[in-house]
């Protein structure tokens, strides 16, 4: 943040547009990135956009999301503007403020440790395999709703074990939407609608079916190797405790937001990408065929060697973020960019324009992966200026679980099939959450030499090395 006085200063200019009490709001609604991407070519990177009466500073560029990263948790506030989901994921993570945030943290970090990286990479070769196992020779999928439905099954397998998906998993998920389709950023969360009963009928439901399988993992710690044992087995700093059964549940939850749909979006776009890109899947073709041949699984190892395919996935987070906007309260008057930010606004960056700054990416619109490999190393050159995972102390910590996870659906599914993308050109779909591709139906054929593992075995995983895609 700049140091100066900030009465002096002017609040950054309005974007055009704006109407009289609900400023930007209709197209903020219909199309955010078109008016963030309008106010940029306005007024370069720090503008205001007006969603009714709250004023929003959006800052674009390495520079100004250094601030906005480095001054969360001091001037600006990572838990108001996310307090809608308060009453869906409870007080976990940075929603539940900063004391207890730091209080939680140990129990992610520990979860999230490198060497369980390879146990995770075991459970999503097997997950992916049995999906591939039941394609048959040919066919059809639509990757978009396939990415949905294959990340929610890996995820769930990774937090909460074989066991419990085998037992509890179809009225599990079956809750999870309940619990999902009463998010609502708008309305006041307690107001009695139906969606947020149901909302809160499903949590007391999960709840009721988490408990005894907690008592079971409390009762055998060493049993099982999952997210839920983890954090089964973890207690608070300061009291020493277990972690109550109500933020158990909460943790489970808010991962498995967290981490599924945001990773849905990027996966699809990434396979999606390759196919709308065949000189360069040519070079991921080749690499999958010289590193992991058919019938081996993509272990550590392997990730770490397909760094074509890793490129790839890090284009797709640059041109297709499944975060597109983060955003935080200014608790305190701030001046950035020569402007002054009051107490009161909101603070905003924008990845998926940021992530096509000329000064930052060469042709930005480009398609162009190698912009990733050593000589070039565009997202080097600042460490802000790539954002899909956010940044400072509240960077994602399931961005190396993402990214690997995205590579071992690719890598498989281009090791084990030819494919086609029927959907030319499939947009892009923008939610609440997280977005991801409109529908994208591609077909499929086996490649000669890829024997089907029989449905829900393992491949071979020799589960060594710690991979990092990105
Ligand atoms: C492509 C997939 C993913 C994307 C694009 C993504 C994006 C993000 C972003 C942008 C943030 C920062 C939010 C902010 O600063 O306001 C974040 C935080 C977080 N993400 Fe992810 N994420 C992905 C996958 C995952 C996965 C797979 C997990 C867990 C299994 C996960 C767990 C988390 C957690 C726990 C945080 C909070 C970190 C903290 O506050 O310290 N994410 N993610």
């Amino acid at each position: 943040m700049e140091v100066m006085e900030t009465i002096a200063l002017a609040t950054p200019p309005v974007v055009s547009g704006a109407i009289p009490l609900l400023g930007h709001l209709t197209e903020f609604g219909r199309d955010r990135t078109g008016l963030i991407d309008r106010g940029y070519k306005e007024h370069g990177c720090v503008f205001t956009v007006k969603l009714g009466p709250q004023n929003v500073a959006v800052l674009l560029g390495p520079e100004h999301h250094r601030t906005f990263f480095m001054e969360t948790d001091k001037t600006l506030n990572i838990a108001t503007p996310y307090k809608f989901l308060r009453a869906t994921f409870g007080e976990v993570f940075f929603m539940a403020g900063h004391e207890e945030y730091l209080r939680q943290r140990p129990f992610l970090t520990q979860a999230f440790r490198r060497e369980k990286m390879a146990y995770y990479i075991e459970i999503m070769n097997q997950r992916v395999q049995v999906w591939l196992d039941a394609l048959g020779d040919a066919g059809e999928f639509d990757v978009s709703a396939t990415m949905g439905w294959l990340t929610q099954d890996i995820a769930g397998h990774a937090l909460m074990g074989e066991r419990f998906m085998a037992e509890a998993g179809p009225e599990f998920w079956e809750l999870y939407a309940d619990v999902g389709r009463g998010m609502d950023p708008i309305l006041p969360q307690y107001l009695p609608l139906p969606k947020f009963r149901r909302r809160d009928r499903a949590r007391a439901r999960m709840a009721d079916i988490l408990r005894p399988i907690i008592d079971e993992r409390r009762a055998n710690p060493a049993a099982y190797n999952d997210f839920l044992q983890d954090f089964v087995n973890s207690r608070y700093n300061d009291s020493g405790e277990p972690i109550e059964d109500e933020v158990l549940l909460n943790l489970m939850l808010g991962l498995m937001f967290a981490g599924h749909e945001t990773t849905a979006g990027q996966a699809a776009w990434n396979v999606i990408l390759l196919l709308q890109h065949l000189d360069f899947l040519t070079l991921v073709q080749e690499e999958i065929e010289r590193l992991v041949p058919a019938g081996q699984a993509v272990d550590g190892r392997a990730l770490h060697a397909l760094t074509h395919l890793g490129y790839a996935v890090t284009e797709t987070e640059r041109l297709r973020p499944s975060a597109d906007m983060l955003l935080r309260d200014v608790d305190v008057d701030m001046a950035i960019g020569g402007y002054r930010i009051p107490a009161g606004w909101k603070v905003q960056v924008s990845a998926e324009v940021a992530h096509r700054l000329p000064d930052w990416f060469e042709s930005p619109d480009a398609y162009d992966p190698l912009r990733f490999a050593p000589q070039r190393a565009e997202d080097k050159a600042d460490r802000f200026a790539l954002i899909g995972f956010g940044g400072g102390g509240h960077k994602c910590m399931g961005m190396n679980f993402a990214n690997n996870e995205i590579a071992v659906i690719t890598a498989l599914l281009l090791q084990q099939f030819d494919l086609e993308l029927l959907t030319r050109d499939p947009g892009i779909v923008r939610g609440v959450g997280a977005n991801k591709p409109e529908p994208a139906i591609v077909r499929y054929r086996r490649k000669p030499q890829a024997t089907p593992v029989a449905q829900g075995e393992a491949v071979g995983c020799p589960a060594h090395g710690v991979a990092q895609v990105s």
